[in-house]
C-alpha cells in the first residue's frame, strides 16, 4: 500500500514536473566537505593550524559548506580512539539530506612519529577503513597526502624542501589505489610550490617565527586554494556547478 502510494505520489510530481529529490540527484546538491585530520589541517590556535579553514573560509560558494574536524597531534589511531572519527560520520549522517557529503581524510605527520607506533603499513590500512566507513555512510573519500613541512636543504645552493614525508604519502596513494578512492597528491603540489618560492616566502606562512609545520591565516588561505584547485581536478562537476572556486595564484 505504500509503495502504490509512493509511485501514486511520484507520478503526480512527475507529471507536475517537480524535481525529485533522491540520492541520485545528489550531485546537484551542494558539497558539504567534513576534513578529517592533524594540525596541518585544523584550525589556527596556538600550536596548530593547517590549511582547512583557508579552505572552507575562501573556496566554497552557493550554497556549499563544511566542518574542520582536524585535531592537533592526530595520528590514524587517536583520531578514531578519541572519538572524532566519530562526530565525522555522525555529521556526514546529519548533512546527508541537504548536502553531498565529501570527507577529506589527510594523516601523516603524527603517524610517522617513532613514538606512536604506527608501521606504514598499519597506516594504509587505518586509510583503507576510514574510506570503507565514509562509503557505508554514502559520502564520497577524498584521501589526501600530507602537506608538506617548510624545512629546506641547503647543501645544493639552490634550496629545496627536504621531503621526510616519503611514506606517507606513497602509502596514501596506494590506500587509494586498493580501494579505488579518489586521491589529491597535496604532498607533491606543496613540495613543487615550495620550492618554487623559496624558503623566505614560505616561512610568511609561517603560525610562529621557528614552526615550519604549522600555516598562519595567510599560509591556510594559499595552501587551501591549492587543495580546492586539486579537488576540482577530480570532482570537475564542483567547479562547473559554481560550488568550488580558487584564486589562481
Ligand atoms: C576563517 O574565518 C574565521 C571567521 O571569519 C576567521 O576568524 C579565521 O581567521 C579565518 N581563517 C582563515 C584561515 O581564513
Ligand atoms: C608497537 O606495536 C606493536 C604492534 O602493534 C606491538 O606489538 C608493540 O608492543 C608496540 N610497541 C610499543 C613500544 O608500544
Ligand atoms: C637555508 O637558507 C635560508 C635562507 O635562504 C636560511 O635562512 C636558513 O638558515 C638556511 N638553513 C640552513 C639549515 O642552513
Amino acid at each position: 500500500m505504500k509503495g502504490i502510494l509512493c509511485s501514486l505520489a511520484i507520478s503526480i510530481l512527475q507529471a507536475l514536473g517537480a524535481p525529485l529529490k533522491s540520492k541520485s540527484s545528489s550531485a546537484s546538491k551542494p558539497p558539504f566537505f567534513i576534513l578529517a585530520g592533524d594540525s596541518t589541517t585544523a584550525t589556527q590556535s596556538s600550536n596548530g593550524g593547517g590549511w582547512g579553514d583557508g579552505f572552507l573560509n575562501t573556496t566554497l560558494f552557493n550554497g556549499a559548506s563544511g566542518h574542520n574536524y582536524g585535531h592537533n597531534g592526530a595520528t590514524t589511531v587517536s583520531f578514531r580512539a578519541g572519538g572524532d572519527w566519530a562526530n565525522v560520520l555522525a555529521t556526514v549522517e546529519s548533512v546527508s539530506a541537504d548536502y553531498h557529503p565529501f570527507v577529506t581524510i589527510q594523516f601523516g605527520h603524527n603517524d610517522q612519529k617513532v613514538a606512536a607506533n604506527i608501521s606504514v603499513s598499519q597506516y594504509t590500512d587505518n586509510l583503507e577503513k576510514f574510506v570503507a566507513e565514509v562509503r557505508d555512510v554514502d559520502a564520497t573519500p577524498i584521501l589526501v597526502t600530507p602537506l608538506s613541512r617548510r624545512n629546506y636543504d641547503n647543501s645544493t645552493g639552490h634550496p629545496a624542501i627536504i621531503e621526510d614525508l616519503a611514506d606517507q604519502t606513497a602509502a596514501t596513494i596506494t590506500a587509494a589505489g586498493r580501494s579505488g578512492t579518489a586521491v589529491i597528491d597535496l604532498n607533491k603540489a606543496s613540495t613543487a610550490y615550495l620550492n618554487a618560492i623559496g624558503p623566505e616566502k614560505a616561512w610568511s606562512y609561517n603560525l610562529n617565527a621557528d614552526d615550519h609545520t604549522h600555516l598562519n591565516v595567510e599560509g591556510s588561505v594559499v595552501f587551501g586554494g591549492m587543495v580546492a584547485e586539486l579537488i576540482q581536478r577530480e570532482f570537475p562537476e564542483l567547479k562547473r556547478e559554481g560550488f568550488l572556486r580558487y584564486n589562481d595564484k
